[in-house]
């Protein structure tokens, strides 16, 4: 099934800032990976709590407090029903992504793992679910291990299988991505999950990609913890979640150390409040928190007024198709990574490169450099890097690399410009 076009031109109207033009451009935005825009709804919620309720929540017992609390409870609801959680008791909200991974690495991995022990991650995480691991691994000195991406772009799961039963007892954790921010690819996190417990090990799912393109169902893929960022899933910046299981986080010990985490305080000690508010110590992002979950009641309606997500994910498939066929027999154009892919577009212009690259001449650096500030002159807003996944780049010895990436406002029309831009940026160039 597609989606008709008013139904998208419909999407693209809800955001203001995709209305205006740069340069007398229309702006083009394909850096949805990097961030989401946010829709209208998002902005007025935003806006309404600052202007008719803005209170310190769990604190005081006026109205305006009253009302800040039961939005901000409310929100934990919406986002437990959106992840199909057991109840908001599991659903931490954090600043973003990150903020969630190292807030398991420094609770749950702390307590739980030892000199001998194996955590196991891939070879296409992001910096943020390898740099706490690396951090925690010089306190405690376990081994990681990385599945490898295979030349196909998957992950192997042949291997994992072959190290978990070489090392059963040793494998305690594994943490992994959904969907690549890179490669695009969508990983099999569920049949993970499935060979992870086999040997008793605890999984962690970086659902930062997956979260605006898939259903995401925590007691069917049965993983033990999720996170994920706001500001991806057209919600505010400052804004995201941890999902964990009760089991697990009720003998968790405590994250940070301040109010709102604790029920009584004496100078010699403290008592721990409910879940899940003993792991929000102080005062958070509370309009942050509460227009998230109004982003992901938007993006429920819309993916259901689509026809699902099966629309959505098709359509997308879609959009990547007309990119990639476009610079079919373009010897300059390399994509990285597979045709099939979500999301993310990943690719290399031979013959030039691109700041931060290691192996850059001056000469062809200053061309890339002339590309991209073409490209951003005519309105489009693509990103070029290493994506915040520099292992990925440096096991494919490429990079860094530009990359296209798409969200629900995504049209035909943004493509095809941006596609146009490029070949005209190249030309222009060389
Ligand atoms: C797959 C993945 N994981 C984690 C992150 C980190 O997200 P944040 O910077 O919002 O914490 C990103 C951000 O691009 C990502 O794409």
């Amino acid at each position: 099934m597609r989606i008709s076009i008013r139904m998208k031109n419909s999407i693209k109207k809800q955001f203001p800032i995709l209305n205006q033009k740069i340069n007398g451009k229309p702006i083009t935005y394909l850096d949805s990976a990097a961030t989401t825009q946010k829709p209208q709804c998002v902005i007025d919620c935003i806006d309404e709590y600052y202007t008719q309720y803005n209170s310190n929540i769990h604190r005081s017992s006026h109205i305006l407090s009253s009302r800040a609390t039961e939005k901000w409870e409310e929100a934990h609801n919406i986002v437990a029903n959106f992840l199909n959680a057991k109840s908001h008791e599991e659903v931490i909200f954090t600043r973003n992504c990150t903020e969630g991974i190292n807030l398991f690495v420094n609770t749950y991995a702390k307590e739980n793992l030892g000199k001998e022990d194996i955590v196991v991650l891939s070879e296409m995480e992001h910096h943020s679910n390898i740099v706490p691991w690396l951090m925690l691994q010089k306190e405690i000195g376990f081994n990681i291990k990385y599945i490898p991406v295979t030349d196909n772009y998957q992950l192997d799961l042949k291997w994992l299988k072959s190290l978990i039963d070489r090392e059963r007892n040793k494998i305690k954790i594994v943490s992994v991505i959904h969907i690549s921010n890179v490669l695009g690819t969508i990983n099999d996190v569920k049949e993970i999950t499935k060979l992870a417990h086999g040997v008793g090990a605890t999984v962690l799912i970086d659902a930062a990609q997956s979260v605006a393109r898939l259903p995401i169902d925590v007691q069917d893929l049965d993983c033990d913890a999720l996170v994920f960022s706001g500001h991806k899933i057209y919600g505010p910046t400052g804004s995201g979640c941890i999902y964990i299981k009760k089991e697990i986080l009720k003998k968790l010990p405590p994250y940070m150390g301040g109010g709102e985490m604790i029920r009584e305080v004496s100078k010699e000690s403290f008592t721990l409040n409910n879940l899940p508010w003993r792991f929000e110590a102080g005062t958070p992002d509370i309009a942050g928190g509460i227009a998230l979950a109004r982003a992901i009641t938007w993006f429920s309606e819309t993916v259901k007024n689509m026809g699902g997500f099966d629309v959505l994910i098709n359509h997308e498939k879609e959009l990547v198709e007309r990119f990639i066929s476009q610079f079919e027999g373009i010897e300059w154009f390399k994509l990285f990574g597979s045709t099939e892919r979500v999301g993310a577009i990943t690719f290399n212009l031979e013959g030039f490169s691109f700041a931060g690259c290691k192996e850059s001449t001056e000469d062809s650096n200053i061309q890339g450099k002339d590309i991209l500030e073409f490209i951003s002159s005519q309105g489009i807003c693509i990103r070029d890097g290493f994506h915040c996944a520099q292992p990925l780049h440096d096991k494919f010895k490429i990079g860094p690399t530009m990359r296209v990436s798409l969200g629900i406002y995504t049209e035909q029309v943004d493509i095809d410009r941006v596609v146009q831009i490029i070949k005209q940026g190249v030309l222009r160039t060389i």
